[in-house]
């Protein structure tokens, strides 16, 4: 069968913290031809501490591949003309497996988990100060429960599989998109065990620098390097697909999912910045080929690197952890609504909180604070506060805490930004964007293909080294097509707002148990 008018066709598999797609991209237009979503669960044995089963995640993506493939033939598409595959992850959820039988030997622990806070401490006894960036010029990264090297230091030191997997070298970790691409490049029978630079720059272990494994970093943590996979670029041919309908077919594109969004959103321009609203919230802004050490508690990270011999750009990252996950526990814990979709209905029948703000620190708070023992709070309530209120406020959370990562990257670039990218899933909000507008003073600009994290990893597979496919040139990609949403509120209304949620955040802080 000739090539239909979409031309060659490239894969994502995007695996989120609560859903994997697969998506299918037509490299002559960029459309999403076809996609296949499976929703993956959270599992949260006790407080603080969130879970996933690897299998799970695993089967996921083999159920979307094989959807998303009788999807292609259902529209007459040829299988064959996929070409290439890349990966897209949630990062830092850490899986350690046993290499001989390919089981995992315990559960994902979730970037979100908590249980480390004590580890964290530990660690940091040792050091002057507790200071906990004092591993920021190797890694760009404070020690927090957030990053990989935190779980497997708790995985070695509390699972007795692992302990004796170790023992018995058998042991093998990585981060979603390791343990996907082992599996689906041949598991037990020769999986491939790699990495590229952007998953392995958030586990604390990776000098940033140096692009390799660090033996300081890992002798800090105590972990084997032994059990680490082997560190790529983004975009070169990892492996070939081992089995089921595409078989044969490489994996020539690995990036971790916000650094994915950076590049589908073509920010490869020092001084570009996109914000996702996923499950949690992640505003990356490209500092070119230099990375920028922080000053105001953002994270310095690897943003790409297109090839073996292409050169590495970096990032400045600010980090929320809680953004869809507070709509989700409206949702699943107050049953305020049924649908995360609704929450936009909800929160459109009132002009204002009336004073109500949320505070949603449900794992702690990530940047700019880095406090693992701040409290989630709602404040300001009165007897008239009613749910329309509370999920406006909801919303305006996510606003206010962007606000803060606004504020410290602009502090830390010395380049205010004068308007924001947005993507993800919680972007169709159109409410959420006005509120963001509002409460930034920039205008929000959202692309109408909001796909843009698995668009990137799609190009990060198509523009390898053997496959050329396409180009990292945004010049060559069709013009994305925006909606705008510019500011409505004065800048003292907006001022004076953001002083209301600096109270509420510092008794968020400030909450003892
Ligand atoms: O660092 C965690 C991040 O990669 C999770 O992204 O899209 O699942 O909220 P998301």
């Amino acid at each position: 069968m000739a090539l239909t008018s979409y031309g060659p066709l490239i894969g994502a598999i995007d695996q989120g913290t609560s859903s994997t797609r697969v998506l299918i991209f037509a490299s002559k237009t960029g459309e999403l031809i076809t996609y296949h979503q499976v929703n993956v669960k959270l599992i949260y044995p006790k407080e603080g501490w969130v879970e996933q089963n690897p299998n799970e995640i695993l089967q996921s993506v083999i159920t979307c591949l094989s959807k998303a493939v009788e999807n292609l033939k259902a529209l007459n598409i040829n299988v064959a003309d996929l070409k290439a595959i890349g990966i897209t992850n949630q990062r830092e959820t850490t899986i350690l497996w046993d290499k001989l039988t390919g089981k995992p030997l315990f559960n994902a622990i979730v970037w979100l988990d908590m249980r480390t806070s004590a580890t964290v401490n530990k660690l940091l006894a040792n050091i002057p100060d507790n200071d906990k960036d004092v591993l920021r010029p190797q890694c760009g990264l404070p020690v927090t429960t957030y990053f990989s090297a935190l779980k497997i230091r708790w995985l070695l030191d509390n699972v007795p599989e692992v302990k004796a997997a170790l023992k018995e070298k058998r042991c093998l970790f990585g981060t979603v998109d390791s343990w996907l691409l082992w599996n689906l490049t041949g598991g037990v029978k020769g999986g491939k065990h790699l990495t590229d630079v952007t998953n392995a720059s958030r586990t604390m272990l990776m000098n940033i620098h140096a692009l390799r494994w660090d033996e300081k970093l890992c002798s800090f943590f105590d972990i084997p390097m032994s059990i680490l996979p082997e560190i790529h670029s983004s975009s070169e041919i990892f492996g070939y697909i081992n089995d089921g309908p595409l078989k044969d077919i490489p994996i020539s594109g690995i990036l971790g999912d916000q650094q994915a969004a950076l590049v589908g959103q073509m920010c490869f321009k020092q001084g570009d910045a996109k914000n996702t609203y996923g499950t949690g919230c992640f505003l990356l802004y490209n500092t070119g080929s230099q990375p920028v050490e922080s000053k105001h508690g953002l994270l310095t990270t690897v943003a790409y690197q297109m090839g073996k011999k292409k050169p590495v750009t970096y990032a400045l990252e600010g980090a929320i952890a809680i953004a869809g996950a507070c709509v989700q526990w409206l949702r699943d814990n107050l049953g305020i609504i049924k649908e995360s979709a609704e929450i936009e209905h909800l929160a459109n029948q009132v002009d204002g909180t009336h004073g109500c703000y949320f505070v949603p620190a449900f794992s702690g708070l990530f940047c700019p604070h880095w406090k693992p023992d701040a409290r989630g709070i709602i404040c300001g309530l009165t007897q008239f506060t009613n749910k329309f209120h509370i999920s406006r406020a909801v919303l305006e959370a996510i606003c206010f805490q962007t606000r803060e990562l606004l504020d410290a990257m602009n502090h830390d670039s010395g380049i205010p930004l004068k308007s924001l990218q947005v993507d993800g899933g919680m972007s169709v909000n159109s409410l959420l964007m006005q509120l963001q507008a509002d409460l930034l003073g920039i205008s929000v600009v959202r692309p109408s293909m909001p796909e843009t994290t698995a668009l990137g990893a799609a190009m990060a597979a198509g523009c390898a080294e053997e496959i050329n496919l396409w180009n990292m040139d945004p010049t060559k990609y069709p013009k994305t097509i925006t909606d705008t949403f510019l500011p409505t509120i004065s800048a003292t209304e907006r001022d004076k707002r953001f002083q209301w949620w600096k109270l509420a955040v510092e008794r968020s802080l400030n909450w003892k148990l």
